[in-house]
């Protein structure tokens, strides 16, 4: 049984490393540079640029404006700014207020009709009206200067973060531009401007700071602050201060219980209901791999924002709403108002199936959810549902779970044929036994439903003697029960029922 366990964990292990693989070699969004096209930034002209040996000062000017633009749009999206919003970009509007005055380009469109291209100019008083401010307390650079054990957690293509304890006792995550990262590398040697590349770079920062703090949901990571200091010769160096997560290991999540990986599914999708009907309208993830995400306290959050689009896809037939992916593409439909329809929510769908539920959701899930479980993977795989359905399926599932309603006969006598001894206050020190998936590395640590489903478990296991009925339960309300090889050490043990299997 064990063996055939344990075939099956290797074998899924070595499914997921091929398909992220392909994944990985095929995706269009992992190349940053089409994700900056998709994106509506104007890309880096890399080729005429490397041609030559070197970008040239106009080219950097131009992406800095456009990233600017970006920036400032977001900013502005349906609903005006606070002062504190003003606040956080206040430094980066004086630069680039200086560039635009150095710039030869006019980057102010006359009419204010709501495609223009944004004013570099202060925000107009009126729009401190709609608060989208960041909630005190506030931390800032000296949170940062008193804060101690920084420790580097990990870093993408753009940003480096680091763990930092406040007070001795909370401990936060401070991101900031990767001076030795591949976005600053790429720049500097085609430009040989650390300056204007890091600033380049730091608006991603401010992008996904803005998002993070427009976009309010318990799957997005919270911003609690941000820095601005001189560092590296370079001014004003923006740092922000963000709640901590740990960075998302596929591999150990395959070998947790379904029960954990159905939440991390659960809130990925939940997260993506938002984000389809989020303040700034349909939002899609561009660069959508597992490593944009971590994990707080259990549930799955996004961490990663630089890269996330409100901008819908423009079109004039069916042919311009064509989406590839690496192992299937789909053309939706063109609407009347000329705009691909669903295209941001339905590639976060899409994404969403191919790295998440075909790996974590149907293996080792209990046999009568599987029909419903594989229902969400084809038809999401098969983009025939929306966020809102997804969701739905998600929610029914849960339910079905929370409540036994996935045990094939709720009996809530004693099982009938099975006798156990019932001992209140009483556990079994040691007399361990391993089991998959556990909770606990040396012993077997189940949920349960109720008595029956325990009763089931230990007389499914050869090496069950007994099992104890801990106090503690997992994120759905169910019990976790220690299952036993044996029953010679038993310790008083308030609130723990023990439950002895009787030999006949
Ligand atoms: N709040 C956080 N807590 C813990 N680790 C994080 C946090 N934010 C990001 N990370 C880790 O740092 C890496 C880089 O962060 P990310 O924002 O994705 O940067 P980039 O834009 O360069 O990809 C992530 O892949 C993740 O593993
Ligand atoms: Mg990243």
């Amino acid at each position: 049984m064990r063996r055939k366990k344990l075939a099956l964990a290797a074998g899924f292990c070595l499914a997921f490393l091929l398909g992220t693989l392909l994944n990985l070699l095929c995706v269009p969004g992992f190349d940053h540079h089409q994700q900056q096209l998709q994106n509506g930034v104007t890309p880096v002209p890399l080729i005429a640029a490397s041609r030559q040996g070197k970008g040239s000062s106009q080219d950097l000017l131009k992406q800095l404006q456009e990233r600017y633009k970006e920036v400032i749009r977001y900013r502005e999206h349906q609903a005006p700014v606070s002062a504190t919003v003003r606040l956080l970009l206040r430094p980066l509007e004086r630069r680039l207020m200086d560039l635009a005055q150095r710039s030869s380009e006019n980057v102010h469109k006359p009419e204010n009709s709501k495609s223009s291209i944004p004013d570099l100019s202060p925000v107009s008083p009126l729009s401190s009206k709609i608060d989208v401010s960041l909630r005190p307390p506030l931390l800032s650079c000296q949170d940062i200067t008193n804060g101690s054990n920084v420790r580097y957690l990990g870093s993408g293509y753009t940003k480096a973060v680091y763990k930092l304890v406040l007070n001795d006792t909370v401990s936060v995550a401070l991101k900031s531009v990767d001076f030795g990262g591949h976005d600053i590398q790429n720049c500097v040697q085609l430009y040989r401007n650390l300056e204007d590349c890091y600033r380049l770079a730091s608006f991603k920062i401010v992008k996904e700071m803005i998002l993070l703090q427009r976009l309010q949901h318990p799957n997005i990571l919270q911003l609690y602050g941000y820095c601005y200091q001189d560092s590296n010769d370079i001014s004003d160096t923006l740092t922000t201060i963000t709640e901590l997560g740990s960075p998302l290991e596929m591999i150990q999540l395959l070998q947790s219980s379904w029960e954990d990986r159905f939440r991390i599914c659960l809130s990925l999708v939940r997260l993506l209901h938002y984000l389809a009907h989020s303040p700034l309208g349909s939002i899609t993830l561009l660069d959508f791999r597992p490593r944009q995400f971590v994990i707080v306290d259990g549930e799955l959050k996004v961490t990663d924002l630089d890269d996330a689009s409100m901008d819908g896809t423009s079109c004039s037939s069916n042919a311009d709403c064509f989406m590839e992916f690496p192992a299937r593409n789909f053309t939706l439909q063109c609407s009347v108002e000329g705009k691909c329809q669903n295209m941001n929510e339905k590639r976060n769908l899409y994404n969403a199936y191919r790295f998440f539920f075909t790996y974590l959701l149907p293996h080792s899930a209990p046999s009568s959810l599987r029909p419903l479980l594989d229902s969400i993977v084809n038809a999401t795989g098969e983009l025939r549902w929306g966020i809102d359905e997804t969701l739905a399926q998600f929610e029914k599932i849960l339910y079905m779970y929370k409540n036994g309603l996935y045990l094939p006969n709720i009996t809530h006598a004693p099982m009938a044929g099975y006798e156990y001894k019932q001992v209140a206050d009483i556990s079994i020190a040691e007399e361990d036994y391993r089991c998959w998936p556990s909770y606990h590395h040396n012993g077997c640590l189940l949920s349960v439903f109720n008595i029956n489903e325990a009763i089931k478990i230990c007389e499914s296991h050869s090496q069950c003697q007994a099992f104890v009925w801990t106090n503690q339960t997992t994120w759905t309300g169910r019990q976790l029960v220690f299952f036993k090889a044996g029953s010679r050490n038993l310790v008083p043990d308030i609130d723990k029922i023990t439950y002895l299997k009787l030999t006949s």
